[in-house]
């Protein structure tokens, strides 16, 4: 697939929420995707819960997990809200956003608040555009380090350090 030429990959969590659901899925098809404002890109399966919750609300948060996520995060990518409570599964704490419906993740290294601004076909995926309307930083000792997503590797971390 032409897409393994993209790796490695960060992934992050997604979380989404209406009046009656909230959910949290794994992505790594994700981009920052403009500067002033700050604008992000991500590209969700036509089939997945949290994209129709996304689309209902027009709100979403990007969570960036740690290493201490990493089997969370797999969980959170491999099966779908629609059967379970991967919240709860995944030992993920909901915390109320400051600006989105959507829940902040309170073991993640941080919170990124989104307000979509277009969504658009893309074969069997939809692709979403959003703005950032707020950006948590979690207080943590555990050093910000992204965790990727590699071909055959399932889950590697990166060595690129960051402050
Ligand atoms: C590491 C990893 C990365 C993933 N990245 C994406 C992605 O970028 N886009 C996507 O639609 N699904 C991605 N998935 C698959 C979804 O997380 C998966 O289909 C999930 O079950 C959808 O859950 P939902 O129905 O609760 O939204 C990824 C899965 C894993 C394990």
């Amino acid at each position: 697939m032409f897409q393994d030429l993209f790796y490695p990959r960060q992934v992050v969590l997604v979380t989404a929420a209406t009046s009656e659901k909230s959910n949290v899925t794994a992505v790594e098809w994700i981009m920052p995707a403009g500067e002033k404002p700050e604008m992000l890109a991500l590209s969700l399966r036509s089939t997945s819960l949290t994209l129709d919750l996304l689309c209902t609300s027009m709100e979403f948060v990007v969570a960036v997990p740690g290493e201490k996520l990493r089997d969370a995060v797999m969980l959170c990518g491999t099966t779908s809200g629609k059967f379970i409570d991967k919240f709860s599964e995944a030992n993920l704490t909901q915390v109320k956003a400051k600006k989105v419906s959507a829940p902040l993740i309170l073991e993640a290294l941080a919170n990124i608040e989104c307000r979509v601004l277009n969504y658009t076909g893309c074969g069997d995926h939809v692709l979403v555009t959003a703005e950032v309307v707020e950006v948590n930083l979690t207080k943590t000792d555990e050093k910000i380090k992204p965790l990727m997503f590699e071909e055959g590797e399932r889950f590697k971390i990166s060595k690129v350090e960051r402050r």
